[in-house]
């Protein structure tokens, strides 16, 4: 299993790049995919053609507020993770053909509870473990590190806007990264839809992160998202979609 963690400032593009990573592994026959939308607006699903609530699912912190909270003592002498793990299994796992997926909700992201943190995080290890890529969406912040849901990834992907406070987001992300002690392989940097090109000679000189290219401007991808369709059904000769794939490349998922 390889895990696959999305990042950057808000809006640099981070969820449609995510969803057509998925269509370029799915392209490949790279499944089963698991899909984890961490991010509380929940866009994931949409830009992939799910619907958690209209398939009857539920988001992990609703199940870990029933779980834990709201039921307390019940199924004595069943570890929490476990407990927690036939719970998604059951009611917030959508499986699909090519991926399955799963979103963390809102509710969670808030507070700090120690024992639910750590059962879930004991239930990934064992439920991504089926899959050959792990993909997540993550929020426009950084909080979300410092919950150390997961502590071992593959590949950090950072989508930059052109803006000193993108550049900024990058090395404070792998600052954060490395505090709060998650293991991770690779740390890449990806140009935004609307980073222009030619700013890449300067992004390598900035950064010390290899650059990975940047995803094209795709009016499909706007009309997609506008008309809330699923962006696996872009056609595959799309710029942006291109653009994704070469980037995939050059990260080594040739
Ligand atoms: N390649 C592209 N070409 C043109 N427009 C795009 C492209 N990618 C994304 N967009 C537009 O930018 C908007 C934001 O994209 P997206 O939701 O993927 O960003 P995000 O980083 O996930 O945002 P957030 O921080 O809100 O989660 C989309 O609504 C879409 O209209
Ligand atoms: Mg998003």
């Amino acid at each position: 299993m390889k895990m696959l963690v999305v990042m950057g400032r808000g809006g640099t593009g981070k969820t449609s790049f995510t969803a057509l990573m998925t269509k370029y592994l799915i392209e490949r026959g790279e499944t089963p995919l698991l899909l984890v939308d961490s991010d509380p607006d929940q866009n994931l699903g949409e830009m992939v053609g799910v619907d958690l609530y209209e398939q009857g699912k539920k988001t992990i912190s609703d199940l870990l507020i029933e779980t834990f909270l709201e039921e307390g003592g019940t199924l004595v002498g069943v570890p929490p993770s476990e407990r927690i793990e036939s719970r998604i299994w059951a009611y917030g796992m959508y499986e699909g053909d090519d991926f399955d997926f799963i979103a963390v909700g809102t509710k969670w992201i808030e507070g700090c509870y120690c024992l639910p943190d750590a059962a879930l995080k004991g239930a990934l290890e064992t439920l991504t473990k089926s899959y050959r890529y792990v993909l997540v969406d993550s929020p426009a912040g950084l909080e979300h590190l410092n919950r150390r849901i997961t502590s071992k990834v593959d590949d950090i992907f950072d989508i930059i806007d052109p803006s000193k406070k993108s550049f900024d987001h990058v090395k404070r992300a792998y600052r954060v990264a490395k505090e709060v002690k998650i293991e991770f392989q690779n740390f890449y940097v990806i140009g935004g839809y609307r980073f222009p090109e030619g700013l890449e000679t300067q992004v390598r000189k900035i950064l010390p992160f290899k650059f990975l290219g940047q995803i094209s401007y795709d009016e499909k991808v706007e009309e997609y998202v506008l008309l809330g369709k699923s962006l696996l059904e872009l056609p595959s000769d799309t710029p942006a979609y291109l653009s994704v794939k070469r980037i995939m490349e050059n990260a080594g998922y040739a």
